[in-house]
């Protein structure tokens, strides 16, 4: 894992910007995978900004809640319209999220896998992380192998999520989202955390063992991981000053 320390959120998303913006203008028929929540809206406003050619791009998002609309303004199809996908030119057969209205959600989940596997796999993936250590939805215990598949939600997360649907109880209890296999099958993933809320979720998923307990804790199974950190979110890492280190000394072409 490589671990990204920036004095502030704005300053690692502009970072991770460029990762994302280079795959898009080195490939442009790249796939990528694509994750939702706070974390991300200000990577998304930058890489809109960069106007850059989303028309060859195909993408699969992580997750979805199950049982609301793709037009709720919660939805994570939504979100994605309208923090994204209606502000590029990218075609709108090539975007892809989970059917949370889905009848038979077996069926939908297996399609999801197959669709990801057609497309040539996920060139990139980006990944927030929820404060007990989530990836996608894939709530503490989730399988380490696990797959596209629906989830319930922990009272955690539907807490977290809360401030977005007004009340917790409106917070739907189940989701569909990738598997930690489906991710680990990406050949590139980045990990967003930002802000003393996410410290504790990824000192453990860093540094800490391998465990379904921190979803998270998987991506150290990964050959590629990029984790971009403000100061807060990096407040709990013990090998903080080899991070930064090993960032000051980066050889040219490893640069970002
Ligand atoms: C949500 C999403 C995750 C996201 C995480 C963190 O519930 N399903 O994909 O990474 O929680 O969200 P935020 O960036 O708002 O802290």
């Amino acid at each position: 894992m490589e671990i990204i320390i920036q004095p502030t959120p704005a300053a690692a998303t502009t970072i991770a910007a460029r990762l994302v913006a280079r795959l898009i203008r080195e490939k442009p028929a790249a796939v990528l995978g694509l994750a939702t929540g706070g974390t991300m809206e200000p990577l998304y406003r930058e890489l809109v900004a960069l106007k850059l050619d989303w028309s060859r791009l195909t993408t699969f998002n992580l997750d979805e809640y199950v049982g609301i609309s793709p037009q709720h303004p919660q939805s994570y199809h939504h979100f994605m319209w309208e923090k994204l996908f209606g502000q590029v030119n990218i075609s709108d057969q090539n975007v892809n999220l989970p059917d949370g209205l889905a009848q038979d959600v077996p069926a939908t989940c297996e399609h999801y896998e197959r669709k990801i596997f057609s497309a040539g796999g996920l060139d990139l993936q980006l990944l927030g992380i929820g404060t007990h250590g989530h990836i996608g939805f894939n709530e503490p215990t989730s399988s380490l192998a696990s797959r596209t598949r629906i989830k319930t939600l922990t009272p955690q997360t539907r807490q977290d999520n809360a401030r977005f649907f007004g009340s917790v109880e409106a917070v739907p209890h189940h989701v569909i989202t990738m598997g930690i296999g489906t991710i680990l099958e990406s050949r590139h993933c980045l990990l967003l955390a930002f802000g003393k809320k996410k410290a504790r979720a990824i000192a453990e998923a860093v540094e800490g063992p391998i465990t379904a307990m921190n979803p998270a804790s998987a991506l150290q199974l990964h050959p590629k991981v990029t984790v971009f950190l403000d100061e807060e979110a990096a407040g709990e890492l013990k090998l903080t000053d080899y991070y930064r280190w090993v960032y000051a000394q980066k050889p040219d072409w490893q640069k970002i």
